[in-house]
């Protein structure tokens, strides 16, 4: 058998960094607590702004290459409440939300959603569904009767519900009843994602939670039961967490039996409390953070499960009776949304999405010249409410992506997996990997983070810790450009005002 040889890493002509703005930057920020994109990919949402076309205009022209084209879709469905916490938003989200007030304004939410989703039937109604995801927010604060009347919004515009797809509904522990459990089976979900952050009763105090480690096993215990496929999101780095509480955490869930698991790094931003300084002198130092990382990741080696992203561990082998457990479709559709076949691109997955602050990203990665959007509901359920009243599509700001902020899209979900396949790259972007950054995986590969095979660059040891910074530093050119139009739009603002 013919082997092929790694590509070697070296300078290239091409490269689109210097080798000593790599460096400066790794220095600088590797010093800093990284910041995981648990939100969003390239662009964040600080560079959006508001659409430049009525969105009908943009679902027309999706409208029309979707026709030609095989496209998935992977649908979300946004849910704006959250139980009230002291302090408020769990201390630690950066997700937005609305407080619980009662009943009465989820069935007013519920209308208005069900009317967004009749919106969408002339843009939408053709697709074919890949993945369904309910995500918030908390969508297990709706009532057992409420299951079925959301998939029913569902099956009224994709004409159908298919039963073989990933269907996905988030919550928290101490809501996934019995009662809630059954109904949520019932209306056809086939998959729970559990934000558990801590099982240690005294730290999840800091969220302002009222959640106890039984209410999980419990909730656990009711998705087995029913047959659901069970994921839980648990947070590293967290104030006062010790190494000892990390893997203790883990030990529970891999014993409680979870499919899946999601182990993030605290991400300290905005005006959480978490961020404030009393909160900021109790949490674990970055060198803790990044040896929380290798023993989290020891330790669920050792207990079978595989990793698949910076983030999500799988349990292998995956149970007969959950087979979708190993398939986390959802996330995955998004870590290569160009499907292709030996250069010969098949197909684009795209994220459609309704309700409070849900993203619908329209990339056509089959052809990246023509027009790709990323683009978000508002995230106040007031502008919200007052958009949908008006009978406009409830959106808010997005961005116009060029043919390379495909590319960089593309690569940051590619790097979540700690892996690029740069012969995928050269065949979907007619352009080779390892020459346009070489500067960077010269500068990485001397640090010891990363690996080449025949036709993968993987990211090992700190490497994989650290993709957050790697995956800013591969962007921040072009983040530079986008910044420096931002300005100039500005500048030409004020000039056209200073004339009028
Ligand atoms: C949409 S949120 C939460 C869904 C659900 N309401 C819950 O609390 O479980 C999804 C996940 O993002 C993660 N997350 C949110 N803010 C985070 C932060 N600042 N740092 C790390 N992970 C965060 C949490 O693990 C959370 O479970
Ligand atoms: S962590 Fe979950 S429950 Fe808490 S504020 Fe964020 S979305 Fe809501």
């Amino acid at each position: 058998m013919r082997t092929i040889e790694p590509p070697q890493i070296e300078a290239s002509a091409e490269a689109d960094f210097t080798a000593t703005e790599v460096s400066e930057f790794i220095n600088r920020e590797s010093e800093r607590r990284q910041s995981n994109k648990v939100l969003h990919g390239h662009p964040s949402p600080m560079y959006w702004k508001p659409l430049p076309e009525p969105v009908e205009t943009l679902l027309e022209k999706r409208a029309d290459y979707a026709r030609d084209n095989d496209f998935a879709v992977n649908l979300y469905v946004g849910t704006p409440f959250c139980l009230k916490t002291k302090p408020a938003r769990c201390g630690f989200c950066l997700f937005p939300s609305e407080d619980y007030r009662g009943n009465s304004g989820v069935e007013s939410y519920l209308a208005l959603l069900e009317q967004e989703f009749e919106m969408y039937k002339p843009y939408y109604g053709q697709d074919k569904l890949s993945s369904i995801y309910f995500g918030g927010g908390t969508p297990n604060l709706y009532r057992p009767e409420h299951y079925g009347r959301l998939m029913g919004f569902v099956d009224k515009l994709y004409g159908g519900v298919p039963d073989d797809i990933e269907i996905s509904l988030e919550g928290i522990p101490q809501l996934f009843n019995e009662d809630k459990i059954r109904a949520i089976k019932e209306a056809g979900f086939n998959r729970v994602s559990m934000g558990v952050q801590q099982l240690n009763d005294n730290l999840i105090k800091y969220s302002g939670r009222k959640q106890t480690r039984q209410q999980v096993y419990n909730a656990l215990e009711n998705c087995h039961k029913y047959d659901l496929a069970s994921s839980i999101d648990l947070i590293y780095g967290w104030p006062e967490q010790t190494m000892d509480d990390m893997l203790e955490d883990l030990r529970i869930a891999v014993d409680a039996g979870v499919h899946h698991l999601t182990h993030y790094e605290l991400n300290v931003a905005g005006r959480s409390d978490f961020a404030s300084k009393a909160k900021r002198d109790l949490l674990p130092t970055i060198q803790t953070n990044k040896e929380m990382y290798r023993r989290a990741k020891d330790y669920l080696q050792s207990q079978g499960f595989e990793q698949v992203t910076v983030y999500d561990w799988k349990r292998t082998p995956a149970s007969e009776a959950n087979q979708r457990a190993d398939r986390y479709d959802y996330e995955h559709n998004m870590h290569d949304f160009v499907d292709h076949d030996h250069g010969d691109i098949k197909r684009t997955q795209q994220v459609c999405g309704i309700g409070f602050a849900a993203v619908n990203f329209h990339v056509n990665g089959v052809d990246p010249q023509t027009d790709s959007w990323i683009y978000m509901n508002h995230t106040s359920l007031a502008r919200y409410t007052e958009k949908m009243e008006q009978k406009q599509f409830p959106v808010d700001r997005g961005f116009h992506y060029n043919p390379h902020d495909v590319k960089l899209a593309w690569l940051f979900q590619s790097m979540q997996t700690m892996k690029i396949d740069f012969v995928d790259y050269r065949q979907i972007f007619n352009e080779n990997l390892l020459d346009s950054y070489s500067s960077i995986w010269m500068e990485i590969d001397k640090r010891g983070w990363i690996k080449t095979t025949d036709r993968e660059l993987q990211f090992v040891d700190d490497g994989q810790y650290y993709i957050p910074m790697l995956q800013s530093l591969v962007a921040s050119k072009r983040l530079e450009q986008i910044r420096s139009e931002r300005k100039q739009t500005l500048q030409n603002i004020e000039v056209v005002t200073e004339v009028g």
